[in-house]
């Protein structure tokens, strides 16, 4: 049969050169055997063009993983098709750096921590950095972001995400996602949806009412799709409303197709298919790693009739559409996974976006910066023995390096000699170093990681202790918080300073010690609220999470996050967007225009405009958050965050920031109308510097209208 076919080719070759002069063949347009490799063409028409091509088998093989991984590194894998020029498809973990064993790369921060620094542009040099590492290890779908809203926060993968509110992490999706599809490989938005628990995370059933799921856990995804034209989208493990997130009719045809018009492809979390018709129908493109669905068993189901090759052809299609939009096509050769592909600008950045991440949450009597020649004792596992730069789970990096806390105090400090070090095993020996020096610093750490939730919110082993002990034997006692979510601290008022500097990457060390000593002025803020005792959170009934006999109700609707502490009138220990600076500011003269907008088609934005004034003595960084109140009748939660901006200023310097409030700001979903509708009223708009501290205040009058 091959025989038979490279004769016809050869026949076919001959008879071209005897019809046309060579001269002409040198100087003809692509191929004619394979118009679709044109780059010149549309993504739309190549994919069409190599789909009238491909057998049935073919098209198939597109649709699933195949197992073993026949080449070392990638944790997911389309063979390629040579007798059609379709390269592999080749999937790599990364959330903060290449992951799946990859050796010589760069540990970002988590994802967590980048986000913690309120600027879009930092996430978007983290997912070029993220995406040229992919791409020089022959990556071309990178497994990242993370985006989901985080709704639990015991959940264990809290730390690849952005946090808890929709529209923050919208935004830092849309910069991620640029960022990594501008260096090559392909972004995957993940983990669609309503993956907001590990405990149970493959069996797990969330009962969420469609206004909710609309206005609080699609943003994200709706963004990545509409605003950054995410390639791929990965669909979660857990069940929405009794349906496998992989087979949802809801999700993934009503929704992501037609409310969202993604036009890209759908693959499964590792063993999250489970179906083959009903699967194919509602729209999985490509079940990973494996083929026990979507290999034999589909192309038997189109044998027997029972899914359409037309269906096959559009699954395929939205395969092969990102894949050429991509220029994967274009550029099979892109790299190797034994390339060595970090770079000293990366490990830079690393640091960089370590220290823009860590959030400066108290600094009693100005404690911090500490003056280089301080003597300090360092305390806890996290600060020399065990730096803790990573969460656990399909996002491990293997780092090239960390260094450690003790190590970038002493290289920073006037003299190494002293800082002292201590693993905080032995509570009296930690006390007696604490004694000793003029500062304690405790780092204190969580083990984070995929497959497990945290049991409970307190800091695991004796961390608490130990930070009593410390704070007990000397006042100048700050503590340093390596954790990839919110913790409980019993000793807050015992200790002078606390920083959360979250999983710092490979530059641990180096980024703390210029945070300490000042010669880095905090300017990140809290994404998520730290809340005072393990009961005042959103979801603290076993039904919320991690649920009873399978489902978890999400029965605090809207109130996710920081809407559940203000509708409460729940005082949190950090609220979301809070962050000091080693400076201070002022907000003033907050302009809102227009004052009255309509809504619908006649929609004009509406810019909020902000004064900031440095009025301390070292240059910093300030977020300005802005926040809308709607009218009490459209049932909303007190206020929710709808614009950001960060700016730098000199001591004494004021500069406006200008923000932009889109007509979403002004609408809710009307689940019985399954659209977004803008109800009439007096719109309050907050400015200030926290969700708790808005002391600019203005209104904007909306007229009715649908979207
Ligand atoms: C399961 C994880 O949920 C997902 O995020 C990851 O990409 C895959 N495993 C592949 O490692």
């Amino acid at each position: 049969m091959l025989r038979r076919r490279v004769n016809f080719l050869g026949f076919m070759l001959a008879a071209a050169v005897l019809l046309h002069p060579p001269r002409m063949l040198a100087t003809a347009p692509p191929p004619a055997a394979r118009p679709w490799m044109n780059p010149s063409a549309s993504p739309e028409q190549r994919a069409d063009l190599l789909m009238k091509a491909m057998t049935l088998d073919e098209k198939i093989t597109l649709m699933h993983g195949v197992e073993p991984v026949p080449i070392k590194g990638y944790v997911g894998y389309v063979p390629p098709i040579p007798r059609l020029g379709i390269p592999a498809i080749t999937e790599a973990d990364g959330r903060a750096g290449v992951g799946n064993g990859a050796k010589n790369v760069t540990l970002l921060p988590a994802p967590i921590a980048a986000a913690s620094s309120w600027d879009p542009q930092l996430l978007n040099a983290f997912g070029k950095v993220l995406g040229e590492e992919q791409w020089k290890k022959g990556t071309n779908v990178e497994l990242g972001p993370s985006i989901d809203v985080v709704r639990v926060p015991e959940w264990g993968r809290t730390f690849e995400s952005y946090g808890e509110d929709p529209y923050f992490n919208a935004q830092m999706a849309v910069a991620e996602i640029q960022g990594i599809q501008s260096e090559g490989p392909i972004a995957n938005a993940n983990m669609y949806v309503t993956m907001n628990q590990e405990s149970n995370r493959f069996r797990e059933d969330s009962i969420v009412d469609e206004r909710t799921l609309h206005e609080i856990y699609l943003p994200p995804f709706a963004a990545a799709v509409e605003q950054a034209q995410a390639g791929t989208i990965m669909c979660a493990y857990v069940k929405t409303n009794r349906v496998y997130s992989c087979e949802s009719a809801d999700l993934l045809s009503d929704i992501l197709r037609k409310e969202l018009h993604f036009d890209g492809w759908v693959m499964s979390d590792w063993g999250a298919t489970h179906s083959t018709l009903s699967s194919v129908e509602h729209g999985l493109n490509q079940e990973m790693p494996g083929d026990k669905y979507f290999g034999l068993a589909l192309k038997q189901a189109v044998q027997s009739g029972q899914v359409s090759e037309a269906l096959i052809d559009e699954r395929v299609r939205q395969i092969l559409v990102p894949m050429f939009r991509q220029g994967i096509f274009d550029h099979p050769d892109h790299g190797s996974w034994s390339a060595n592909v970090r770079t000293p600008e990366h490990a830079s950045f690393s640091r960089a976006a370590a220290e823009q991440g860590t959030v400066l949450l108290k600094n009693q009597g100005g404690i911090l910066p500490l003056a280089k020649t301080t003597s300090i004792a360092v305390l806890g596992e996290a600060g020399g023995s065990k730096p803790k730069a990573e969460g656990g789970g399909s996002s491990g990096v293997v780092a090239p390096y960390v260094v450690s806390p003790v190590d970038g105090l002493r290289r920073a400090a006037a003299s190494a000699e002293s800082i002292s070090y201590a693993d905080g095993s032995d509570l009296n020996a930690a006390a007696e170093a604490a004694r000793k020096a003029q500062v304690a610093i405790v780092f204190v750490h969580t083990d984070e990681t995929e497959g497990a939730d945290r049991p409970s919110l307190s800091l695991p082993g004796n961390q608490d202790q130990l930070i009593a002990a410390v704070a007990a034997a000397n006042p100048k006692t700050i503590v340093v918080l390596d954790t990839g979510g919110p913790v409980l601290m019993p000793s807050i008022d015992k200790v002078a300073g606390v920083l959360e500097a979250w999983y710092p990457g490979q530059e641990d060390g180096n980024a703390i010690a210029a945070v300490l000593y000042g010669d880095v002025n905090p300017g990140a803020k809290l994404p998520l609220t730290f809340p005072r005792t393990a009961t005042a959170i959103p979801t603290s009934t076993r039904q919320q999470w991690p649920g009873v006999d399978g489902r978890s109700i999400y029965s605090e609707e809207l109130d996710v996050g920081y809407r559940w502490y203000d509708a409460t009138h729940n005082q949190p220990l950090f609220p979301f967007g809070f962050g000091l600076s080693y400076t201070t500011f002022r907000l003033s003269h907050l302009s809102v225009t227009p004052a009255s907008v309509q809504t619908g088609s006649s929609f004009h934005p509406v810019h909020v405009r902000v004064e900031v004034t440095n009025t301390g003595q070292r240059a910093g960084a300030e977020v300005v958050q802005v926040y809308v109140g709607q009218p009490a009748a459209n049932g909303e939660p007190p206020h929710q965050l709808r614009a950001f901006g960060k700016v730098q200023l000199q001591p004494g310097e004021t500069k406006t920031v200008t923000l932009t409030l889109d007509q979403r700001s002004f609408s809710i979903y009307d689940e019985s109308a399954r659209r977004w509708i803008s109800p009439p009223g007096r719109y309050e708009i907050l400015a200030g510097t926290s969700s708790r501290d808005l002391p600019l205040h203005g209104t904007v009058i909306a007229g009715g209208g649908s979207q």
